[in-house]
């Protein structure tokens, strides 16, 4: 059995893609599969912490001994996590959040019509900001996805966010990210240090993460 070096605490951690929707039917999405999160959240609790899960639509099974809170939009996942992370020790964000949602979602399905149509999108809250804005003594986790100049860019996301160190990860390599059971990943914190990792299961990304929060917040607890 691993240590259980997250007993006692409570370790939150947002999983999956939102369905932001346009009417009752139709909603812009991403291909997240869910399971980095799944694996942060299962390797946790696997390390005795009480763990909540909050998901958006994916085709995993909910993990035995996580309570799991099952949401599809980004305002629903805000809403979700600003109440999970009160008491939270760690909270790791890895959910594909929708940058934007339907200014206005149509009560009813929206016929089809001859031409183009316009969408009108208004941004959506950042959840990870948010509860960086609230930090207290927790440790915050986000992930980053980036196609060029990743290191800088998820270190100014770090500052902007306060969030204590961000796993950046790359869309285009082939197994990884998006859907497959494998991660490479570079941890990045808000000054701008990192360290890459070899490529890994998601559930070593989640071990390796895991190591570095309960490190972190061994010293937030003693400070
Ligand atoms: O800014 P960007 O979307 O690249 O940041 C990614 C990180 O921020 C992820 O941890 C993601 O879960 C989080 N995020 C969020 N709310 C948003 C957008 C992203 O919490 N609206």
């Amino acid at each position: 059995a691993p240590a259980q070096d997250l007993a006692g605490l409570k370790v939150v951690v947002s999983a999956g893609p939102t369905r932001e929707y346009l009417d009752p039917v139709r909603f812009i999405s991403n291909p997240s599969s869910g399971k980095m999160g799944f694996a942060v959240a299962e390797e946790a609790r696997a390390r005795g912490a009480q763990v909540t899960l909050v998901t958006g639509p994916v085709t995993l099974p909910d993990p035995s001994g996580i309570e799991v809170v099952r949401i599809e939009t980004a305002l629903e996942l805000r809403g979700a996590m600003l109440a999970a992370a009160e008491d939270a020790a760690i909270v790791v964000m890895t959910a594909a959040v929708a940058d934007y949602r339907a200014a206005e979602r149509a009560g009813e399905k929206q016929a089809k019509v001859a031409g183009d149509v316009t969408l009108h999108l208004t941004p959506n809250p950042d959840i990870l900001a948010e509860l960086g804005r609230s930090k207290g003594e927790r440790v915050l986790v986000g992930f980053a996805m980036e196609t060029h100049a990743g290191v800088e860019r998820a270190a100014l996301k770090a500052a902007r966010k306060n969030a204590d160190f961000i796993l950046l990860n790359y869309p285009t390599r082939e197994g990884t990210a998006f859907g497959g059971d494998d991660n490479e990943v570079t941890l990045v914190r808000p000054d701008g240090s990192h360290q890459a990792w070899p490529r890994l299961s998601k559930r070593e990304v989640a071990q390796r993460l895991l190591d570095e929060a309960a490190a972190l917040q061994r010293r937030s607890a003693l400070a």
